[in-house]
């Protein structure tokens, strides 16, 4: 049995709680024990705990609950600690996490800087205990699909890719812990916080870029790089990818458009469609790619089915999320410079 804890229990926090609460109820060896947010009206019920992903409402009064994690670190026997926590908290309590002998699960994107990465993974390895970071889209069946026929060449070499990201958040009626998202120093802005998820999926699929070169536009004043494009220079095709965390109106949505020799694969309005060179259009059979259609749900239950195994993460390693972050530092540096074409690899 995994006796865990949770940090942060905002948006996204609330929800990893809703995916917790599935799992005992599924009778899987995991019992969350102690909440902790800094924020009392996340905890009294207060405040909303909805999630804004998919309506589902963890239940915290069922909980011991706590406003400092140092005091549920101290104070509860736990095996593991998910951290839910605003992006620029995420390296130091990662790394109080594992050095108090705990596991650690923690929301992408993993730091702000490469520095704040390798302490984390530094604190995992002398601890001996297992690190993940929450990039969701390895736990995605049409990204995986994705993955597994690029490796393979089922339908010959990649021409061309390209992906999107993005909707309208409402920072006034519904803002982040003290509009961390659209504070840079904080969140990153819009390449650390939302397109990241594609830059790691990139590398995923592609490995380093040879050179990026990323526009972007600020949109909210103390943020940065709220919406961008970002070209991946690769010596065998283009590669794209486009995000808007601003959208103004526009429900939040994903996909991608991936060419290769002998087809192409689409993932629009949440459906995935192979358009082979020869037939017919059809929808792949995706039940061998994830267990679940939640892709948080598959990527929490890998990790604790890691812990309790006592096996690495190997589909989701936290040097490989430490690379995403640095090639997101690169984008940065590119967007930072009017688009300027940054040499990476
Ligand atoms: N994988 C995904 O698809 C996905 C989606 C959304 C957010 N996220 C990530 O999840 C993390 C949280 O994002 P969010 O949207 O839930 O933010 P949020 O602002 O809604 O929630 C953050 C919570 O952390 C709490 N908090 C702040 N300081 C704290 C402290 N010192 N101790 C304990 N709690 C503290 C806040 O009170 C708040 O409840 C971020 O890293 C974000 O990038 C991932």
């Amino acid at each position: 049995m995994i006796k865990i804890g949770l940090s942060g229990i905002g948006r996204m926090g609330s929800y990893h709680l809703a995916v917790y609460e599935r799992l005992m109820k599924e009778g899987f060896p995991v019992k969350v024990v102690a909440v902790c947010d800094v924020d009392t009206s996340r905890l009294d019920g207060s405040k909303s705990t909805l999630s804004n992903l998919a309506g589902e409402k963890g239940n915290v009064s069922a909980y011991k609950q706590y406003t400092d994690l140092d005091e549920m670190l101290a104070n509860e026997e736990l095996d593991a600690v998910d951290i839910i926590m605003p992006t620029y908290l995420h390296s130091a309590s990662a790394v109080k996490v594992l050095n108090s002998g705990r596991h650690c699960m923690c929301e992408k994107p993993m730091a702000l800087n490469e520095e704040q990465c390798q302490a984390m993974i530094d604190a995992a390895e002398k601890n001996g205990k297992t690190l993940m970071i929450g990039h969701c889209l390895r736990f995605w069946k049409e990204y995986a699909y994705l993955k597994d026929i690029t490796e393979k060449g089922v339908y010959g070499a990649c021409l061309k890719a390209s992906f999107w990201r993005g909707g309208y958040q409402d920072h006034v009626n519904s803002p982040s812990w003290q509009d961390w998202i659209i504070t840079r120093e904080k969140g990153g802005g819009g390449l650390f916080d939302q397109h990241i998820h594609d830059a790691d999926c990139i590398r995923w699929l592609f490995g380093d870029p040879e050179s990026v070169s990323v526009f972007g536009k600020t949109v909210h004043p103390k943020s940065a790089h709220d919406i961008v494009n970002a070209n991946y220079v690769y010596d065998d095709k283009p590669v794209f990818a486009h995000d808007d965390i601003t959208y103004m109106g526009y429900p939040f949505g994903y996909g991608f458009n991936v060419s290769f020799e002998h087809g192409t694969v689409e993932y629009k309005d949440n459906v995935l469609t192979v358009y082979p060179e020869a037939g017919e259009k059809f929808t792949p059979d995706l039940s061998s790619y994830g267990e679940t259609t939640d892709a948080y749900y598959n990527e929490l239950k890998y990790f604790l089915t890691c812990v309790l195994e006592g096996k690495t993460p190997e589909k989701c390693m936290p040097y490989e999320s430490m690379q995403a972050v640095k090639l997101v530092t690169a984008e940065t540096v590119s967007a930072d410079n009017g688009g300027k074409m940054i040499q990476y690899k």
